[in-house]
């Protein structure tokens, strides 16, 4: 045994990562096999995990078999990286991100103050600059903030509202969103100080999209109330639907009622590489803030999300921050801290997963997955309108379709009655385990969703996918009605 284990010699380091690539290479490529949901009882999960509540033991193991515990642990989950995962929104993680992301933890440089690894903070910078003006279409200047995710972005964005425009009196400050906003939103209104009962939840159209006349008419309600109107925030790629509201419209009310813009753009921002995501996505460039997720749209592995905005300076002013042991530290050529910008002082260098997929395959090898996804997505919403049991009542703006057994006519037993045949048919077709798909709740109806985002999902898997709902649907149409 060497006297300081923790750091393996060159053979061992050699050995102990030839031994993690290998498993890592076959579970990728096992993963078109892979069940998309576990094949776990609830007993086996329940026994698992509790082995996994294990405190550390005193003196180490095997890698090996430490290895084949940690398969076990990855196989007890929904296959989210794999190409039958149609779900929520689907992240499944490019292998040359992972690579990145070995060769960014065994470097381990320092990311929360540029100075301290220049080079890689301006490699980050230049992902942030690519999002925030070639993909988002802000102007030059504009750039942002690698996050852990959406989530994180919007809670910058929004304290960077809320500091612009109400300074220190939050107490009358509302905030403008809809019902299909991802909750994150309310959520980062909530932590950054606006009261619950000033998030206005704006109605929409019959197509799903924020009422930009209902919202004018609040926000004037309001002002006239006495309140200070100061944050509409429009999503550009619901999680329910898929759904882009109406970002030209929206742009020119806010920019009328001097209201921040802030677009949760976490799913769609990124089919702006597409031709028709550009065109679905027309307004986007107004906004004052954006939140994306690499780890959606554009494959990352999950925990990179990314905020950008058009005033750097404004995110800068709402979360500076230093302190005198900070004071060695030199400027880095103009390249920001992202400590600056952000709550985090520490903060990963999130941008390698990023930057080496980008620079290995270039941008046009996913702007043609994205392309793929919206193919895909037209492609289910035309064969399942052709299922008379079914109604898919919108065409996807994006890469999302959603559904639901047709009522047998308009009385509220029906609509009852077809929502309980759609949640057996979500229950019938996630049994298969080929792919796995997730319901939502749209105009009072339970619905089912088909995400296509995985860069692993190509038309095989789509025609599996459809071939079971349709035969599910005509099982249950035929009465079909007790258990699996
Ligand atoms: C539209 C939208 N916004 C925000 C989020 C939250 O993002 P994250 O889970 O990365 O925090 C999601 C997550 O699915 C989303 O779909």
């Amino acid at each position: 045994m060497r006297p300081f284990p923790l750091e393996p010699d060159r053979a061992a380091m050699a050995d102990m990562g030839g031994l993690v690539l290998d498993r890592i290479v076959d579970r990728v490529e096992q993963l078109p096999a892979r069940p998309a949901t576990s094949p776990l009882s609830p007993e086996a999960t329940a026994d698992l995990v509790k082995s996994f509540l294990a405190p550390p033991p005193a003196r180490g193991g095997e890698l090996k078999s430490l290895l084949a515990r940690l398969d076990e642990a990855a196989d007890c989950a929904l296959e989210t990286a794999g190409p039958g995962h149609l779900a929520y929104i689907p992240g499944s993680g490019l292998f040359t991100a992972a690579l990145a992301e070995f060769y960014n933890r065994a470097t381990n440089r320092y990311g929360g103050l540029a100075a301290v690894a220049p080079a890689f903070a301006a490699l980050e910078e230049s992902v942030l600059r690519w999002m925030a003006t070639e993909v988002c279409g802000l102007p030059a200047g504009s750039g942002g903030l690698l996050t852990s995710g959406g989530s994180m972005a919007t809670f910058s964005a929004t304290v960077a509202a809320r500091h612009d425009r109400l300074g220190e009196d939050l107490a009358t400050g509302t905030v403008y969103t809809t019902a299909f906003a991802h909750h994150s939103v309310a959520k980062a209104a909530r932590l950054a100080g606006i009261r619950a009962a000033h998030i206005r939840l704006v109605p929409h159209t019959p197509d799903l999209r924020m009422d930009a006349d209902a919202a004018a008419a609040m926000i004037r309600a309001d002002r006239d109330a006495g309140l200070r109107p100061f944050l509409l925030v429009a999503t550009a790629g619901t999680t329910d639907s898929g759904t882009v509201d109406p970002l030209p419209r929206l742009a020119d009310l806010a920019r009328d009622e001097d209201l921040w813009f802030h677009v949760d753009a976490a799913y769609g921002g990124f089919f702006r590489l597409t031709a028709r995501g550009r065109q679905r996505l027309t307004g986007l460039e107004e906004a004052d803030s954006i939140t994306l997720d690499p780890h959606k749209t554009l494959f990352i592995p999950f925990g990179t999300g990314a905020l950008v905005v058009r005033d750097l300076a404004a995110l800068h002013a709402a979360h500076d921050g230093t302190g005198s042991y900070l004071q060695d530290m030199g400027d880095a050529g103009g390249v920001p801290d992202s400590a600056r910008l952000g709550p985090e002082l520490t903060h990963e260098m999130r941008g390698l997963r990023a930057w080496l997929p980008l620079h290995l395959h270039g941008t046009d090898a996913f702007r043609d997955a994205l392309d793929e996804k919206l193919d895909l997505a037209e492609h289910v919403h035309e064969t399942l309108s052709r299922v008379p049991e079914l109604e898919v009542p919108h065409r996807p703006d994006l890469s999302t379709v959603i559904f639901r057994v047709r009522p047998a006519d308009d009385v509220r037993a029906a609509a009852e009655r077809a929502d309980e045949a759609s949640r057996l048919l979500l229950e019938r077709i996630n049994a298969h385990r080929r792919v796995v798909l997730s319901s939502t709740v749209v105009d009072g109806r339970y619905t089912l969703r088909i995400c296509v985002v995985s860069h692993r999902t190509h038309h095989d898997r789509i025609t599996e996918a459809l071939d079971l709902v349709t035969a599910e649907t005509a099982r249950i149409a035929a009465g079909d009605v007790q258990g699996r």
